[in-house]
């Protein structure tokens, strides 16, 4: 909400996990428009520094790299190299790709943790954490999995319930278990510094959000508020892990920065390891009085920590400029499905790149053409190759072959002459392309970039109009005058498309510069320019003709099908076979462990379902000796009425728990996976219920 002219523009892209290569859920939600941004502001010539890099901390990293039997810093590495060859690759043009592991980071991140700690910025509270007693480790985060106590998903995290997005503490978990060792944790006491949003919420949030009413998108301003009228909890910053930024602090020993704290910062590291290897002093970017617009582009699950986390801790130190603005999207999906990293249903960047050489920018078109910018969007394979074909070759390589073509058969490549009678016949054009410029600069400024390559292809397809309109292929034999201006005004809608396409398609935008023998200056992405649409003057020598765009065929389509349907298939077999991390058999326990629980055998006699919780059913279960209120997470699976009269074991002993504020008095045992459905186990026959299940 920068009224002001900025002085520069920061904008980040959110810092990958090093734990799995990038995909096209990632590209779409987050690093395409970021470029796609700072590229439209380099050629507006506007002082832009686009920095990202790898999160090489976290519970995500460590779990993963125990799984593989590999260090965490083995796996950083291998995905940090992995990650920024194939960005490279893909045309992201970052100005530093940065990685938290680095030691610049370590220090940047210890120094931000102590102004804040000497500052009094934190609470420090011990209390009892969930610990897995075989493995002596605290779990937070994703070492910890449970039942989701709003939806009911069996798999969520410590952290966060992917199914519903809600962010969690481990103490919410319902059913919590060690996704390290499957074991039930115990309690230990422990301490840590937590960061008191619920006063930050007050003092300066709620006004900050606030002002931002207007300006954010609708999805990102609606997230930050229901958050906020939920009401912000403190938030531990630290965690009893071995991998990450060491406290600061003395007496913190084994303990480290919670991933969260330590990750934004890595915007500041980039910046500032871009400073030194370029003669810069950070402070310009990052001082809050330096005048610097801070835009942090992100997918909808980073939501609540570069809105309210990170400019809460920013707020907090004191010297830092708040983001002015955090485009995020919703998420991708690919083929109907979500798109998964542990399921492998994704497309791999390096695969795409391995398997589409040189087609980089076909992919950017298509994930552009559907970001997901107000709500989630599908990618399919077929879609792909539908859009590059007959958009992409059609329209935009179709035109500007024409008319190269065209100009080397009946001009010997050179620029014709225009002639200013024909100016009335093209003054219609011109009106509209101007006009279609002008809606794609808007389109651009307001973070729509689905709109402003839209207009690109409407520039192209006006082109091809212009050109069946006036034919010159006949026009030729008979006024070689009039084609010639016809040429020529083609030939500048082809320039005006090789300076419009830069910030969506670069490599092809470089290739149609090149053939028109452009060379390219960042000046010319100008108003006056558009206005005037005259880039290539008469006589100028172009280069040979040569095709833009191939189209997909029908054989490369299928085997990234099948390359799917083969993953689909193996996903099946595994859940079917494999034990996961979340249902490997737990560690032994004897007879006496199992006969503390008391199994029962209950008759549901009513159904219903919980509002405001998509997954959770209300039941009344007969015990035979008693009725009893149960909260079971299954609505996904079952309808209220199917349940009613089904015999089902109960855990009849199981402390009672509230659930959004009902109390549930026992739990349905279930069947299932973490992928598939759930099947309520019961009795075969017609048994009485309080029977005991033994
Ligand atoms: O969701 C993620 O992949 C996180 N690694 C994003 C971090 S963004 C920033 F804070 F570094
Ligand atoms: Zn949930």
């Amino acid at each position: 909400m920068i009224h002001a002219e900025p002085k520069r523009t920061l904008i980040t892209a959110a810092l990958p996990y090093a734990n799995g290569p990038v995909h096209i859920g990632h590209l779409a939600g987050c690093y395409l428009p970021a470029d796609i941004y700072a590229r439209y502001l380099r050629l507006c010539g506007k002082e832009t520094l686009f920095v990202c890099g790898s999160d090489e901390h976290g519970v995500a990293i460590t779990l993963k790299a125990k799984k593989e039997g590999i260090t965490p810093q083995q796996m950083v590495d291998k995905y940090h190299t992995l990650m920024k060859e194939s960005f490279e690759q893909f045309g992201i043009s970052f100005d530093i790709y940065h990685r938290t592991s680095e030691k610049l980071h370590a220090e940047t991140a210890s120094d931000f943790f102590k102004v804040m700690y000497d500052k009094g910025g934190f609470i420090e509270k011990t209390e009892e954490q969930y610990y897995d007693a075989d493995q002596k480790q605290f779990l937070a985060d994703r070492y910890i999995t449970g039942t989701c106590p709003r939806c009911g998903n069996a798999g969520a995290y410590g952290d966060q319930c992917e199914k519903c997005g809600t962010s969690l503490s481990p103490k919410d978990l319902i059913n919590p278990r060690s996704a390290i060792s499957g074991n039930t944790p115990v309690l230990k006491t422990t301490s840590h510094w937590y960061l008191p949003l619920d006063q930050l919420q007050k003092t300066f949030l709620n006004d900050y959000i606030n002002q931002h009413k207007d300006d954010w998108k609708v999805n990102v301003y609606g997230q930050c508020k229901s958050w906020l009228d939920a009401g912000l909890q403190p938030r531990a910053i630290t965690r009893d892990l071995d991998w990450g930024v060491p406290v600061p602090v003395k007496g913190a020993e084994g303990k480290v920065l919670y991933v969260w704290f330590d990750a934004p910062i890595g915007y500041v590291s980039a910046t500032k390891a871009w400073c030194e290897a370029n003669g810069k002093n950070w402070h310009d970017y990052w001082d809050k009085n330096s005048g610097t617009r801070l835009l942090h582009f992100i997918g909808k699950d980073n939501i609540v920590f570069h809105c309210l986390i990170f400019p809460a801790i920013l707020h907090a130190q004191g010297e830092f400029v708040l983001p002015d603005n955090v485009p995020a999207n919703e998420f991708l999906n690919l083929e109907g499905d979500k798109i998964s990293t542990s399921r492998n249903w994704a497309v791999w960047l390096h695969e795409y790149l391995h398997d589409f050489p040189g087609r980089e920018d076909e992919l950017r078109y298509v994930l552009t053409s559907i970001a997901p910018e107000t709500k989630d969007s599908d990618f399919s394979w077929k879609d792909y190759q539908q859009r590059v074909n007959s958009e992409l070759v059609s329209i935009l390589g179709n035109f500007i072959n024409r008319v190269m073509v065209l100009t080397w058969k009946f001009f010997d490549g050179k620029v014709p002459a225009y002639n200013a009678a024909y100016h009335t016949q093209d003054q219609q054009y011109r009106k509209e392309l101007k006009y279609g410029f002008h809606v794609m600069e808007e389109a651009l400024r307001h973070f729509r970039f689905r709109e402003a390559q839209s207009e690109l292809i409407n520039m192209a397809r006006l082109g091809n109009k212009y050109l069946a309109e006036l034919e010159p292929w006949h026009l030729i034999k008979t006024d070689k005058e009039k084609t010639a201006s016809v040429l020529h005004f083609g030939l500048q809608i082809a320039a005006a498309l090789s300076i419009a396409g830069r910030p969506f398609l670069p490599k092809t935008a470089d290739k149609i510069a090149s053939l028109l023998n452009l060379t390219f200056d960042k000046k010319l992405w100008d108003v006056h320019f558009f206005e005037s649409l005259e880039f290539l003057g008469a006589g100028h020598q172009l280069n040979e003709a040569s095709i833009l765009f191939k189209p997909i065929e029908d054989e490369e389509v299928q085997k990234q099908t099948d390359r799917l349907e083969q993953i689909k298939k193996d996903n099946e077999s595994k859940t079917a076979t494999q034990p996961t991390a979340l249902n490997a058999v737990k560690t032994d326990i004897t007879y006496d462990d199992f006969d503390k629980i008391d199994l029962r055998v209950g008759k549901i006699l009513e159904a219903e379902r919980v509002p405001k919780a998509d997954k959770l059913l209300k039941l009344t279960v007969d015990l035979g000796f008693e009725k009893r209120t149960i909260l079971s997470g299954i609505a996904e699976y079952y309808k209220p009425e199917e349940l009613v009269g089904k015999l089902v074991t109960v855990v009849a002993n199981l402390a009672p728990r509230k659930i959004r504020g009902i109390e549930s008095q026992g739990m349905l045992l279930m069947a299932g996976n973490d992928f598939g459905k759930l099947y309520s186990v019961g009795p075969e026959q017609d048994i009485e219920p309080g029977s005991v299940v033994k």
